[in-house]
């Protein structure tokens, strides 16, 4: 016979194990729901893109943004933000195993090769990675293969070795003799893709060093990083470290802070170098202990802008955060059950509190990211980076179940 006690505990046992059941069913459900949504809702972004574009010059091939009218924002290959949608596109084939998703992301894809010869600033990653690279992931079309190869070529022609660093922009050559963002982090996994398809050390050596200078001069004691170091060709000396997208110099912007974990985490996958895991641990513990980090884990723009908690927030920011957090938890074991709590609820709060109803906002996912507040540039919009974050975090999330 079972005494009282015993029954008790049987009771709980099963309280629990419903309960454990009931929230990975929920977690499995979000991953599914999204990308229900996702797949209405890209197929209006497809319809408002062939619209735009009639009415657009010559050359526009991608969605940014909303501009204030509501219309929708499309750019020409040579942006940054180019290679998002086309991305977003080849993750929704990469669910779904649907060929209408493939030809869709072919036919997005196509129009961002130009740019594997534009050496005119980093972003060349960006632009390539998130379209051909995923394209060649997914397809191992040969004729991929050689588009990244060359725009890897290309990238490394923006080294200057006596610096040891890639550079970022052209631009404002009066400010900045030499400049480098934190955002540059990103553009490395090009380099390391290329190293392994070529065994090329060129590649991996250039990689290596970006990240390894970036660790000297671009953090400060608690791991928060600057936006922009300027650097002397010559003498490789540091000249200045500055913001261009956070409210000052010495804030801490939250995307900047976003790509600096992810292009951390990614480089410790690529090489297996300790002291970059150190850096994604270190930056992870800044992001997610920070005071001004609300309770549902969507940033304000910059951690310390003045006037928090009425400032605007960057969805983009939780967006990149959430997908670093998962790559991270496979490294960093006795803190994987912490990254992925803190993954989950991002990718919870973003599911029910900022996206997009569906067939509104012309096919975006998300809203409330803020791209670059201190020129009034896109605050409290839809990013085409926010939602490629955004679907590449449901998707490492569904790979977590498989391990
Ligand atoms: N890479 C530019 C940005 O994050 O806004």
């Amino acid at each position: 016979m079972i005494c009282m006690h015993s029954k008790f505990v049987l009771f709980l046992s099963v309280l629990v194990f419903t309960g454990c059941n009931s929230l990975r069913s929920q977690q499995e459900n979000i991953v599914r729901k999204d990308f229900d949504f996702a797949s209405k809702q890209l197929l209006v972004a497809v319809s408002e893109v062939e619209k735009a574009k009639q009415n657009a010059i010559p050359g526009k091939v991608s969605p940014r943004t909303l501009n204030a009218d509501g219309g929708l924002q499309l750019v020409a290959s040579r942006d940054w933000t180019s290679g998002f949608f086309p991305g977003s596109l080849w993750y929704m084939y990469e669910y779904t195993n649907n060929d209408e998703w493939k030809e869709l992301a072919k036919k997005y894809t196509a129009p961002i090769e130009p740019e594997k010869m534009n050496g005119g600033d980093h972003d060349i990653g960006f632009k390539l990675y998130c379209s051909f690279g995923n394209g060649y992931r997914l397809t191992k079309d040969p004729s991929y293969r050689s588009i990244l190869i060359q725009a890897a070529k290309t990238l490394t022609t923006r080294f200057k070795s006596n610096a040891g660093i890639i550079r970022s922009w052209d631009h404002n050559t009066g400010k900045w003799q030499c400049p480098v963002i934190i955002d540059n982090m990103m553009n490395l996994e090009l380099l390391f893709w290329a190293f392994k398809e070529t065994r090329d050390s060129v590649y991996y050596q250039i990689a290596v060093s970006h990240a390894k200078k970036t660790i000297e001069n671009h953090f400060r004691k608690d791991y928060s990083s600057y936006h922009v170091v300027d650097y002397d060709t010559i003498t490789g000396e540091v000249l200045k470290k500055n913001t261009h997208q956070g409210y000052a110099h010495e804030t801490a912007w939250a995307r900047g802070q976003a790509w600096g974990m992810y292009g951390y985490t990614m480089c410790f996958r690529e090489t297996g170098d300790t002291a970059y895991l150190e850096q994604a641990k270190a930056i992870t513990h800044f992001i997610f202990t920070n005071k001004n980090l609300p309770e549902d884990l969507i940033p304000y723009w910059d951690f310390d802008a003045p006037g928090i908690p009425d400032e605007p927030r960057d969805v983009s920011a939780a967006a990149i955060c959430a997908s670093a957090l998962y790559e991270l938890s496979l490294y960093d074991t006795e803190n994987a059950i912490q990254y992925r709590q803190w993954a989950d609820a991002i990718l919870d709060n973003l599911s029910r509190d900022y996206r997009s109803p569906l067939n509104e906002n012309r096919g975006f996912l998300l809203l409330h990211s803020t791209g670059i507040k201190p020129m009034n540039i896109e605050i409290d919009v839809p990013l085409s980076y926010a939602d490629y974050y955004f679907l590449e975090a449901l998707l490492r999330k569904q790979k977590m179940k498989s391990r």
